[in-house]
């Protein structure tokens, strides 16, 4: 389709969460025209869902290199558990880069607006920032807002700060293709408005901040935002993407029979705070699995419950139990938890809540430095999309919400920095939408397109916890006759039927590029577990695998 309106920055963000906004308040800051676009109202996204906290060491001398669990902590010892649940894939510059940001993304955040809970009076009558533990860290560095409601904090104190700064925001609009010169430099991106209909937004640079990919699984703790849009334009847009093959199962996201979409979680933080898994017959799941027990990284114990369960009379589908009735003053610390339970019809106070692993994030994506630049020159990811090294074979608890405020505000400076030595060439300002009838542009090849359920049901049952070849393989032959049977241009009308296009058309190919990630890593590390390939193999798979399309979009 010819686009039918234009508009023109010198800078688009595409997505509102956690990194798309802290890289759009920072833009604002250097004095740039930033214009965000975003799938639903600038509140929504993954951001505001997340529970646990943020990680991050607040207090100590960045060169301590003892962690002091309960009473201190090091810049140190957060990275060294960062790469200890990275399991060898982390690199390390990455890691230390994003770490040492902890306190300034707090302090930022605080600056805004951003309100912590806070620690009971210590002796001397100071009060600090409360602090709790999550699965894999080795001391007590997670902070938290409104008990278990961290994300929906920080993403109302970054959305009031963007509107305060008046930060332009189209809601309700889908980015669909990068815009690049003759060069390969990025020049814009085509954009479906709140109608569907397609307009083209100008622009030197291009933030994808698009978050991740839960909906390509049946369950996920994820909205329905995360289709995985800007691994899948980066890929169209000429940039390698890396280490797909590592989805995060968070262990414990609320059970109930045949739920598809997204299901509530229940905070790791809740583990952290005492509570322990256990099956239908009370018998605990984790111990002799991991010296940390019921609080081991997460893939840890994601595998340990699907092995568990794979073992019991319901198998895989069915659900273990998260019992919380030991920790007090549940309700208060846990609002979130105890809301999504009491909707459910289950007291969390009294009964073990039913909990099974569910897609949670994508520790791959789009391969970018911690300051969010791709090797495509013009476009940077942040946040969940980007594969910046920080997270390896298996992301950290709470090291998301981190990485997406620190490498969010750091973009944006690369950003300046690249514009203003390409500068007068592409200075421009916000220029407002402007209708232009129809303009000659080529319409885009169509895009393979397999019906989404097709795709959440082949990835449930082939490509998340415990794969082998043979899966890996029907899943790829499941997607090419889903895929034949019909593409992109294909399909219901309408501003609804032209997003969902969109996003199964992302879909389709993000689940490729993931299928063949993981049926070559021919071991198991972090989250990918391979039961034909059950171990750690460090002499051939110490590395990631970085995908690119090639010409032909294969
Ligand atoms: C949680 O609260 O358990 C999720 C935190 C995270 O994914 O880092």
């Amino acid at each position: 389709a010819s686009p039918r309106w234009e508009a023109a920055a010198d800078v688009v963000v595409l997505g509102s969460g956690a990194a798309g906004l802290s890289a759009a308040v920072r833009l604002r800051e250097r004095g740039l025209h930033v214009l965000v676009v975003t799938k639903g109202s600038i509140g929504d996204g993954n951001t505001r869902w997340a529970q646990g906290g943020i990680a991050a060491v607040v207090d100590a001398a960045p060169d301590a290199d003892v962690a002091d669990a309960g009473r201190g902590d090091s810049v140190a010892a957060h990275a060294a558990d960062t790469e200890t649940a990275g399991a060898g894939l982390c690199e390390p510059d990455a890691v230390a880069e994003v770490v040492a940001g902890g306190a300034g993304a707090v302090a930022t955040l605080r600056r805004f607006g951003a309100v912590f809970d806070e620690a009971a009076r210590g002796s001397d009558g100071a009060r600090g920032l409360a602090r709790t533990r999550e699965g894999g860290h080795s001391a007590l560095r997670v902070i938290h807002a409104g008990g278990d409601a961290t994300g929906a904090e920080v993403q109302r104190a970054l959305v009031a700060t963007a509107t305060g700064d008046d930060v332009p925001v189209l809601e309700r609009h889908v980015a669909v293709d990068a815009v690049r010169t003759a060069a390969g430099r990025i020049a814009g991106v085509t954009v479906l408005d709140d109608r569907g209909c397609p307009g083209v937004v100008h622009a030197p640079a291009l933030v994808l901040a698009t978050g991740g990919l839960g909906q390509l699984y049946g369950a996920t703790s994820n909205p329905e935002q995360a289709t995985g849009d800007g691994v899948a334009l980066a890929l169209r847009a000429g940039a390698p993407v890396a280490d797909l093959e590592f989805v995060q199962f968070h262990p414990t996201v609320l059970y109930a029979p045949g739920a598809r979409g997204r299901r509530p979680l229940v905070t790791e933080a809740v583990r952290g705070e005492g509570a322990v898994l256990v099956d239908a017959t009370g018998t605990r799941v984790m111990p002799g699995v991991h010296p940390l027990a019921d609080l081991a990284p997460r893939d840890v114990v994601s595998a340990a419950v699907i092995r568990h369960l794979a073992g019991a009379p319901g198998g895989v589908d069915d659900h273990v139990f998260l019992d919380a009735t030991g920790i007090d003053g549940f309700a208060a610390r846990f609002p979130t938890v105890r809301a999504a339970c009491e909707t459910a019809g289950i007291d969390p106070v009294r009964e073990p809540i039913p909990v099974a692993p569910a897609a949670h994030f994508a520790c791959g994506g789009v391969v970018a430095g911690t300051d969010g630049r791709t090797p495509v020159p013009g476009l940077y990811a942040v946040g969940e999309v980007a594969r910046t090294g920080l997270h390896g074979a298996n992301r950290l608890a709470s090291n998301s919400l981190l990485e997406g405020l620190v490498v969010g505000r750091r973009a944006a400076d690369a950003v300046a920095e690249d514009l203003a030595s390409c500068r007068p060439v592409h200075a421009r300002s916000t220029q407002a939408r402007t209708d232009i009838g129809t303009a000659a542009w080529p319409d885009p090849a169509p895009l393979e397109c397999a019906p989404r359920d097709d795709v959440q049901r082949v990835m449930s049952r082939y490509a998340a916890i415990g794969r082998d070849a043979d899966g890996l393989s029907v899943a790829g032959s499941v997607l090419d006759l889903a895929a034949s049977r019909s593409v992109s241009g294909s399909g219901p009308d309408g501003a609804g039927g032209a997003r969902e296009r969109v996003e199964d058309a992302a879909l389709t190919l993000v689940a490729r590029a993931l299928l063949s990630a993981a049926s070559a890593r021919t071991e198991s590390r972090g989250c990918h577990v391979r039961t034909d390939f059950p171990e750690r193999d460090d002499v051939s798979w110490l590395r990631s695998q970085t995908i690119r399309l090639s010409p032909s979009g294969q």
